[in-house]
């Protein structure tokens, strides 16, 4: 809801409020972001902000710029803090000076960034603020968009800037949105990684007068960082404390600075990473920034999470797939990497029908003559040596099998051995006087080449009207490096989203999963199309514990694709059991990646019992709440649960890492439960055993891990 009142804005979600008004001199300046208050204690925040200085010598001093919490601040007229926007001006100058000129309010409507993915109305009512903020001697215009779900705690912002002079502009940072918090201690959580182990939660204390940049400039968005980054009081944790979340829908180049003063006043701006940007504004055009989700919870880092996981559902992501059930799948990648015939290929998809699986996923090494990384890339017609009847005369046998097929394509890429970089060289990003950089052999595509974008787009639809596929997995195997000219990484992200866009619009009856090198690419942009992302090639389960875990603090686990794939593993060397495997991979979507046909006849019984659970369990993965409960961060142990939202059934995965000495159960530590009902009694159908609602709760339950490493506990509760 969005109500204004005496040049006061006053945003109100399901439990925050958002405040804002306009001062006398015309700056937007923040009243409030958090749990709501009464409208009185604003008009208080107002006085505080406008009382002078005590007069030091002679004459009283106004508070000003240098110090204002500010909606989206400029640098060097008077604030001297971290902008959101900086624009070299036609004086050659980069001094702005943006005061409120009007509003509006788009009545049921969620204001859409040009060329970007963005978030929508749904069935929930939602309004949209804006803001139009002006330069009058520049005539430089802002309009700042706030987007309010009546529903949620999640607060949608952007900024478009447009060019209203008659000279052209350069803007060399745009920040999608500012924040200014008021003075208190604060910490950050940041997510940094890389190839196989994506996502670590970084907490760290916020200091006076200092800055943090979590940025990602491989072109990618998450090889180093995601773009997802919060802002806690100390005391916080999982249930308790004031969390903010913030989280750009954007699959590029991404940064968020976090910068305190020297007073402790805390500026958060998060936006498309400065570093190598510049976008020239000529006279009359406008600038759209990506969306940001502001999120706030005052029940801990649980309660934010909760809160993007449905908020991404039912306003981001797009696919018909968001609830809909997903198959069990077996992906060939790790069962045989490049080295695969017809033969071997259908002799596992005949196992995989028998244990239950539902599609098969073809991996790399389908086309051309791709037999190692080496080559191929860009040459997307099927290897007549390992697929005689190609990809089509594959799927028709598999069909008879009784499988749906599935795809694997890295569609932006050329490889230096391909007739596709023979033809066109010149189709790669690269700069003129240096030999571009090879990455696992292969080059980027040009995709802001319109001719290059009609001949991927072209290709991945041939293939998509000629075989009958049901599933595709879109990978992106490296950074983008040599780029020609500062912004061209926003170009080719905008490139992207159209690409992605037509497809999915095209073909949506075809599930389509994201994928970078595993989790290179795990961000609410891809969501926007891909209801599904590969979280990383590390596919050891203890690992994953850790993997899903962090990735869930912003993402729902339906977005999650977990494998169960060999022992020893193939990252890590590490022997988990079958069991294990299975216990920690059923939060998410569930799939296989090993070669069944050496599990023995026993191990196949397991999984097809396996399967049975996990379609079970879909309906909790697609739509149920997901409660973290123990952290394998700080613990020796992982423990989480799903809960379908009336709290009648719940899932819950409990690991033990490594074994610790076997003594009495009394000296085990509980395990509290999160999101049931309280009055009620359950039944844990796996064990047998029953326990009261508060029981499980409040007292907390014994875990009976079994005395071994990589131990593994679930509990499968139904309300009696
Ligand atoms: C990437 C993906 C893997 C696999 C390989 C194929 O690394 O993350 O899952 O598809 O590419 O080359």
């Amino acid at each position: 809801m969005i109500s204004v009142n005496n040049r006061t804005f006053h945003l109100q979600g399901k439990t925050y409020c958002y405040v804002f008004y306009v001062s006398p001199e015309g700056y937007l300046l923040n009243f409030h972001y958090g749990k709501h208050l009464p409208p009185a204690d604003y008009a208080a925040e107002a006085g505080l902000l406008l009382e002078p200085y005590p007069q030091l010598r002679g004459e009283p001093m106004r508070q000003n710029l240098s110090t204002w919490p500010q909606e989206y601040p400029t640098y060097g007229h008077l604030d001297m803090r971290e902008p959101a926007l900086e624009v070299e001006n036609g004086f050659g100058n980069r001094i702005t000076e943006l005061r409120f000129r009007e509003y509006r309010i788009l009545k049921g409507e969620a204001a859409a960034p040009e060329g970007l993915p963005g978030v929508f109305a749904g069935s929930s009512p939602c309004d949209t603020l804006q803001i139009t903020l002006e330069d009058s001697a520049l005539r430089l215009e802002v309009v700042l968009n706030y987007i309010v779900f009546d529903d949620s705690d999640i607060l949608v912002r952007n900024a478009v800037i447009r060019n209203r002079s008659g000279v052209a502009v350069r803007l060399t940072e745009a920040s999608s949105f500012s924040l200014d918090l008021p003075i208190r201690d604060y910490e950050a959580v940041s997510f940094s990684g890389d190839w196989g182990r994506e996502r670590r939660p970084e907490r760290f204390a916020l200091h006076q007068g200092s800055s943090v940049e979590i940025a990602d400039n491989t072109g990618r968005s998450t090889r180093w960082n995601n773009p997802f980054v919060m802002v806690c009081t100390p005391e916080s944790n999982e249930e308790y404390g004031d969390v903010y979340g913030f989280n750009l829908i954007y699959s590029g180049n991404h940064s968020t600075v976090l910068a305190m003063d020297t007073a402790n006043h805390l500026r958060i701006r998060q936006g498309i990473s400065p570093r190598n940007f510049r976008w020239d504004l000529a006279p009359g055009a406008s600038f759209a920034t990506p969306q940001s989700m502001l999120g706030y919870s005052a029940c801990g880092f649980g309660g934010l999470s909760r809160a993007y996981h449905a908020f991404l559902k039912a306003h981001l992501m797009k696919s018909a797939f968001v609830f809909r059930k997903r198959p069990v799948l077996i992906n060939s990648w790790e069962s045989f990497y490049f080295d695969f015939t017809e033969e071997s290929l259908l002799s596992l998809a005949r196992t995989a029908k028998d244990v239950g699986v539902e599609l098969f996923v073809l991996d790399d090494g389908w086309f051309s003559k791709r037999s190692s990384a080496r080559s191929s890339l860009g040459d997307w017609c099927e290897s007549t040596e390992k697929l005689p009847q190609g990809i089509a005369g594959f799927a028709q046998k598999l069909r008879e099998i009784g499988l749906d097929f599935g795809l694997w394509l890295e569609p932006e890429m050329v490889s230096l051995d391909s007739d596709l970089y023979r033809a066109h060289p010149d189709w790669i990003i690269r700069v003129p006087q240096a030999e571009p950089v090879q990455y696992r052999f292969q080059y980027v595509l040009d995709l802001t080449k319109p001719e290059v974008l009609d001949f991927v787009q072209g290709t991945v639809c041939r293939i998509l009207d000629s075989v009958p596929i049901t599933y595709i997995k879109w990978d992106m195997n490296r950074m983008i490096s040599d780029v020609p000219r500062p912004g061209y990484v926003h170009e080719y992200t905008l490139a992207f989203y159209r690409l992605l866009s037509a497809l999915t619009e095209k073909y949506p009856g075809v599930l389509f999963e994201g994928c970078a090198s595993g989790g290179g690419r795990f961000d609410a942009g891809l969501l926007a199309y891909c209801p599904q992302i590969w979280p990383s090639d590390n596919t050891d389960a203890m690992m994953r514990l850790k993997i899903q875990y962090a990735t869930s603090f912003a993402y729902p686990v339906s977005t999650i694709c977990n494998h169960i794939s060999a022992v020893p593993n193939h990252q890590t060397h590490r022997v988990t059991s079958l069991e294990t495997r299975a216990n920690v991979a059923y939060a998410g979507i569930f799939g296989y990646e090993l070669d069944l046909r050496r599990l023995t006849p026993e191990e196949l019984t397991q999984v097809r019992s396996q399967i049975e659970t996990a379609r079970a369990l879909q309906p909790l993965v697609l739509d149920g709440d997901f409660y973290r409960l123990r952290s394998p961060f700080e613990t020796n142990e992982c423990a989480w649960a799903l809960v379908s939202r009336d709290a009648s059934r719940a899932f819950v995965l409990c690991s033990r890492v490594l074994a610790v000495i076997a003594r009495n159960r009394y000296y085990d530590p509980r395990l509290c439960l999160k999101g049931l009902d309280e009055n009620a009694v359950y039944r844990d159908v796996l064990h047998g055993t029953q326990y009261s609602g508060a029981l499980l709760m409040n007292r907390g339950i014994v875990i009976d891990y079994p005395v071994e490493d990589f131990a593994t506990y679930c509990l499968l509760l139904e309300r009696i």
